[in-house]
């Protein structure tokens, strides 16, 4: 097969204009490589670098927080009003290079906050995460009132506008994973009683006045984005008919793209385990609930996970699914689309640890995934062979240390929980 005819590779625009090269979208990555205000500086910029001449066609920023005291790790980026918008800039140039575009999630993390980042620990109910031994990792939420549900949708119109003044292509609202937005669309997480919560139009009402107000204040060209679960993968939890159902009221209004993954901390279906006994496919884990979903609706889909191979991706796209996500293997080989360009064979390479306790097993492979990222925000080039063990005790040190940063810089704001 020539490059030409690999479906992967062909260009698509998306209903706002924005152009892609090519189908393939370097999906979000928390990096945890802010510096001490929470911006980005030089490592970022150099990470960015290296997907923007990795080939792909769009890259989706690590989750940028829309509050300061509500993040979703140490390290992590923030975006609110007054803050210098130049190390942003810079950050979309680099990101903007060799033709690539790019999006910038943005983010609140609800009750998915480490107790010892404390903060704000908000959710639409009071429900605390059940992590089984490592509960108490999380403090239980603070249901939230009026006024916090008013300040939140402020927040992410206002970290909207100021990526699109920073030279973003677009936002990306982050609506998956049991981050604050899934917990209102979740019946597990959302026990409200009033406009919030019940039906599902009730739950899904603040990501749908989110997505109409970022649009209304950045308008019809300015790229938007929902990343959105195709199922929790939690008995009683958000569905694929909620989803589909979601995703026909995101149509009424238009985005350029709903990405579709799936899972939470509690059943982290992304890395490709559920808690309801659900079994996903080796590769594209959620290609089959995305194709349930296409039926009923227009717009355009992506789905992100378990994607290593052009052939895979290929094959989504084959399948009517417009884009197609990837991040542990950009991960771990930033220039995986131009290897494949030169060799369609390729094996893209994503990390798995198969230890008995699922939650220390989730945090190496993650550390063995933000220590790639982390080497090459310092020019270096990622490795394969970090064992699982030692990424699992370097990355906790990292990020105690990092807490430790947080917690010393905000002093003043940031209480116990
Ligand atoms: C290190 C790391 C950090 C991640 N951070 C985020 C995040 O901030 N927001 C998000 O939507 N997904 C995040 N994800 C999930 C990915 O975007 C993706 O949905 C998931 O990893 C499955 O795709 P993959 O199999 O290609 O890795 C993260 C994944 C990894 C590996």
């Amino acid at each position: 097969m020539s490059n030409q005819t690999h479906a992967a590779f062909q260009p698509f625009a998306t209903a706002s204009g924005l152009t892609l090269k090519n189908r393939i979208v370097k999906a979000v990555m928390e990096e945890n490589l802010a510096n001490a205000d929470q911006h980005p500086d030089k490592a970022l910029c150099n990470l960015y670098s290296q997907w923007a001449f990795g080939g792909v066609g769009l890259i989706i920023t690590g989750n940028v927080m829309i509050d300061h005291l509500a993040m979703t790790g140490p390290g992590g980026v923030a975006l609110e009003e007054g803050a210098d918008l130049t190390p942003f800039k810079t950050l979309a140039n680099k990101a903007q290079q060799n033709d690539c575009k790019v999006m910038m999630q943005i983010n609140h993390p609800g009750r998915q906050v480490f107790k010892k980042m404390g903060g704000k620990i908000l959710s639409p109910s009071d429900v605390a995460l059940n992590m089984g031994k490592h509960s108490n990792l999380f403090a239980p939420p603070t249901p939230m009132t009026e006024q916090d549900i008013a300040d939140v949708k402020q927040r992410f119109v206002t970290t909207a506008m100021l990526a699109q003044q920073a030279g973003y292509d677009g936002v990306q609202i982050h609506a998956a994973h049991g981050y604050l937005l899934a917990q209102f669309l979740s019946p597990l997480t959302n026990k409200r009683s009033d406009q919030w919560g019940g039906s599902l139009e009730n739950r899904a009402r603040l990501l749908l006045d989110v997505v109409r107000s970022v649009k209304q204040a950045c308008g019809e060209r300015f790229a938007l984005s929902v990343k959105l679960n195709s199922a929790d993968f939690q008995r009683g939890g958000f569905d694929v008919d909620d989803a589909k159902a979601v995703v026909v009221m995101l149509e009424e209004i238009g985005v350029d793209f709903v990405e579709l993954s799936g899972g939470s901390y509690e059943a982290p279906a992304m890395r490709g385990r559920t808690a309801d006994d659900r079994t996903l496919a080796r590769e594209a884990y959620f290609l089959e609930f995305a194709e349930q979903i296409l039926p009923a609706t227009d717009l355009t889909l992506m789905t992100t996970g378990g994607i290593s191979r052009l052939a895979t991706a290929d094959a989504v796209i084959d399948s009517g699914i417009s884009l197609v996500g990837i991040a542990s293997a950009l991960a771990m080989s930033p220039d995986l689309v131009n290897q494949w360009h030169a060799n369609p064979n390729t094996q893209g390479y994503i990390p798995k640890v198969t230890w008995k306790d699922k939650t220390l097993a989730g945090l190496a492979t993650m550390g063995i995934m933000k220590r790639q990222l982390q080497r090459m925000s310092d020019g270096r080039k990622p490795k394969h062979n970090d064992t699982a063990f030692w990424s699992l005790i370097l990355s906790q040190i990292k990020m105690a240390k990092l807490t430790k940063r947080y917690r010393k810089r905000y002093a003043d704001e940031v209480n116990d929980v």
